[in-house]
């Protein structure tokens, strides 16, 4: 029987136009800077944000991680989203690594956090009571407030706002690509006020492995070396990188057919009695949804019954799920999930 996936849009495997990518990929040691395609890759990533730097990393995870770490000392602060994935999902990498703190301030149900709370957050750096604030973290697409996009005017106030505060400003873009996709504008807009930003290669643009961070010479020159702390230095990372760089030539217009797959997906979906969408899904490539109090099925017997059928999906919740579309859902896909509910809530 075959499998469709919809758990995380990481769960894409490498086409075989990318893997012939990677296995003819020119390499070199990438600790010493000598392997070409790493270099193309970053080079390529600076030009794209509109930045003149990008470093290559493993995961989204250790982008937000070396970007935080190379702004903040310890005893600093860093303002975020309860809904942030920093501050969720990353182990606290940035406290327990960098004894930097985490301000976390509720986030609105678009993704933004409002300028107020951002306010609230500003400690008073006269008062040796307090940690220094140094940097504010925003979210595009802002995965758990339902892949909300960040609207651009939203983006500018924010940058204003860390201006006068001398906050820096760090843009954790895992689904950069399909804010910049909804929005029809270059990604180089979207993060032209941000001093750092990340975006995931092996998310919704089909690589295996890889983000890449991007800020100033001086900002990557630093991250350079807390990756090397972090034991993130690799070698012949060119085969990666490879990759890195196929998907961003061909995998970036395509996000829009996740888009309108996982509308269809969501529109199928909440045509089921017992079924509701969360999170005002979908806005790009997640959709969150719920059942309804009276349907009478546990979590765990849903997820196994849709698991018989083919459909793996995850629980964030009680009674709460999320589905992403990505590369590997074709149409097919979408009607067979909607089948799989349909037949289990019947
Ligand atoms: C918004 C966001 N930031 C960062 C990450 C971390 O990426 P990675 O899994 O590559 O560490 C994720 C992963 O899902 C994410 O959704």
């Amino acid at each position: 029987m075959k499998t469709y996936d919809f758990r995380s849009d990481t769960v894409t495997r490498p086409s075989d136009a990318m893997r012939e990518a990677m296995a003819k990929a020119v390499v070199g040691d990438d600790v010493y800077h000598e392997d070409p395609t790493v270099n193309q890759l970053e080079a390529m990533t600076a030009e794209l944000l509109g930045k003149e730097a990008a470093l290559f990393v493993s995961s989204g995870t250790m982008g937000n991680l070396v970007g935080v770490l190379s702004q903040c000392q310890r005893g600093d602060e860093a303002i975020m989203g309860t809904q942030g994935h920093t501050f969720l999902h990353e182990a606290s990498g940035v406290s327990v690594l960098g004894g930097v703190s985490m301000f976390t301030v509720p986030n609105e149900a678009d993704g933004s956090i409002s300028i107020e709370n951002l306010k609230g957050a500003v400690r008073n750096h006269f008062d040796v009571h307090e940690p220094i604030s140094r940097l504010v973290i925003i979210e595009n697409t802002q995965n758990f407030c339902g892949g909300t996009v960040l609207s651009q005017a939203y983006v500018e106030e924010v940058s204003e706002f860390c201006k006068q505060h001398g906050l820096a400003l760090h843009i954790d873009g895992a689904r950069l690509f399909n804010a910049a996709v909804a929005l029809n504008l270059p990604v180089k807009e979207l993060v032209q006020h941000a001093d750092s930003v990340t975006f995931c290669l092996s998310k919704g643009l089909g690589a295996p492995v890889g983000s890449m961070l991007s800020g100033s010479k001086e900002l990557i020159n630093k991250a350079r070396r807390l990756r090397k702390i972090l034991g993130g230095g690799m070698r012949q990372a060119g085969i990666l990188a490879a990759a890195g760089i196929y998907a961003l030539e061909h995998n970036v217009e395509r996000l829009r057919v996740d888009h309108v797959r996982a509308q269809q997906l969501a529109d199928g979906l909440a045509a089921i009695p017992g079924v509701k969408l969360t999170r005002g899904t979908p806005h790009t490539n997640l959709i969150f949804c719920a059942l309804e109090d009276d349907v009478e099925i546990t979590t765990a017997a849903f997820l196994e019954k849709l698991k018989e059928m083919g459909v793996l999906i995850m629980d964030v919740g009680p009674r709460e799920f999320r589905l992403v579309t990505h590369l590997e859902t074709k149409d097919e896909a979408v009607e067979q999930c909607i089948k799989a509910f349909e037949i289990i809530l019947n």
